[in-house]
């Protein structure tokens, strides 16, 4: 891999910050000149600009400002306004991070202008093409030069896709290398107690939920299931649910009461953390909390038909249950009565894969 001397990372939504952090302090440790583009598909302090202070990221040096929109609108203003920082700004590779929208329009916008695009997590495939990610995923992967991928099953669906083998290093999870740095200034004391989730000895149990997909969320029969089962799980043991903007936005338009859930705003990265590692179980549909929860031994039940991160399944603590709330409802009940899926920590997932990126392209 050549060496590089001008970096330009692409982020835009939440999930892309933890990603960009180590990769960002690695590369700051050797003499390679980094600018940080934030597209602005995410705006609201909690989604964006206070994630980036806890992961010690400097203020982006631009805002492209494009914010919601539908996805061909949102792609669209994406590419626009990329094309037109990279027109003057010419870096020798330009990284982008995970499978937003972000990652795909920034990506297109980079290979006409001929700039080189390293992919940090590649690979990941789900085969479900109904999801806007996937469609992401395949077209970033497609263009990027330089393929970073988490696990050994990314390395094998790019191959079987015709990649050339040269392109594709597995590096290891770099959202585990965030979290591997930040566990220890997240011991989710403040939230226990605003949560009123502390007895005498310790944490006490509780289930801690999120949920914005789109399969789940914006489907009013789904929602409304998914809340009448987390209010009977509530009636047994506290439910935290951290309501995503998109998730809020479906509760009120379909009028959905939150029951006897605690619904609060979106918690940034390090009380978010700081309650997952003290959960007795998550719920979720979010791609990065199935790997979270595998790396700190944590049941997770993922509210989908399918994922792109299987080792969480095979290796880790991750049960893929659909659309099933019933079957929801009994893993919580055992888990709680102590029959739990344990699991390992993936190959690689050892808080240096931002190190081994910045040596590869430095
Ligand atoms: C995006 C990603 C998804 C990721 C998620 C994490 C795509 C296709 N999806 O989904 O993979 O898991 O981010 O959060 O890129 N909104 C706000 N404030 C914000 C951002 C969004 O209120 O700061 C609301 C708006 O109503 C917006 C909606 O959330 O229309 C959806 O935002 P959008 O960026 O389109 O997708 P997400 O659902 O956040």
């Amino acid at each position: 891999m050549p060496h590089h001397r001008t970096i330009l990372h692409v982020v835009g939504a939440r999930p892309n910050f933890m990603k960009a952090a180590p990769v960002y302090h690695a590369l700051a440790a050797r003499s390679v000149r980094q600018t940080i583009v934030h597209t602005g598909q995410h705006y609201d302090a909690a989604m964006s600009g206070a994630i980036l202070k806890e992961l010690e990221l400097p203020d982006p040096d631009v805002n492209l400002g494009v914010g919601s929109g539908t996805h061909a609108t949102q792609t669209a203003q994406v590419m626009i306004a990329v094309e037109e920082h990279l027109r003057t700004a010419r870096p020798d590779l330009m990284l982008v991070y995970g499978d937003v929208n972000s990652t795909m329009a920034a990506t297109i916008a980079a290979v006409k202008l001929g700039i080189d695009v390293g992919h940090v997590e590649a690979g990941l495939r789900s085969g479900d093409r109904s999801m806007p990610e996937e469609i992401n995923r395949l077209v970033t992967d497609r263009l990027s030069r330089w393929l970073f991928t988490p696990s050994r099953d990314g390395d094998e669906n790019l191959v079987r896709e015709g990649v050339d083998p040269g392109q594709i290093s597995m590096v290891g999870n770099v959202m585990v290398d965030t979290l591997v740095k930040l566990l220890p200034a997240a011991d989710g004391e403040e939230q226990l107690r605003a949560f009123a989730l502390r007895n005498g000895s310790g944490p006490s149990p509780f289930v801690l939920v999120t949920l914005h997909r789109p399969s789940n969320v914006d489907d009013a029969e789904m929602l409304a299931r998914l809340f009448a089962a987390l209010d009977r799980i509530a009636r047994n043991v506290p439910v935290v649910f951290p309501v995503h903007p998109r998730t809020r936005e479906r509760m009120a338009r379909f009028g959905i009461a939150q029951g006897r859930v605690a619904v609060t705003e979106p918690l940034t990265y390090l009380p978010f953390l700081g309650l997952q590692r003290h959960a007795a179980v998550v719920i979720t549909d979010s791609g990065g909390i199935q790997e979270e929860t595998t790396f700190l031994g944590v049941p997770c039940l993922t509210m989908r038909e399918n994922t792109e991160r299987p080792v969480t399944v095979s290796v880790g603590t991750n049960q893929l249950l659909g659309r099933d709330t019933g079957a929801m409802e009994r893993e919580v009940e055992a888990i709680l009565a102590g029959r739990r899926k344990t699991g390992s920590i993936p190959e690689l997932w050892d808080g240096r894969a931002g190190e081994r990126i910045a040596g590869l392209l430095s």
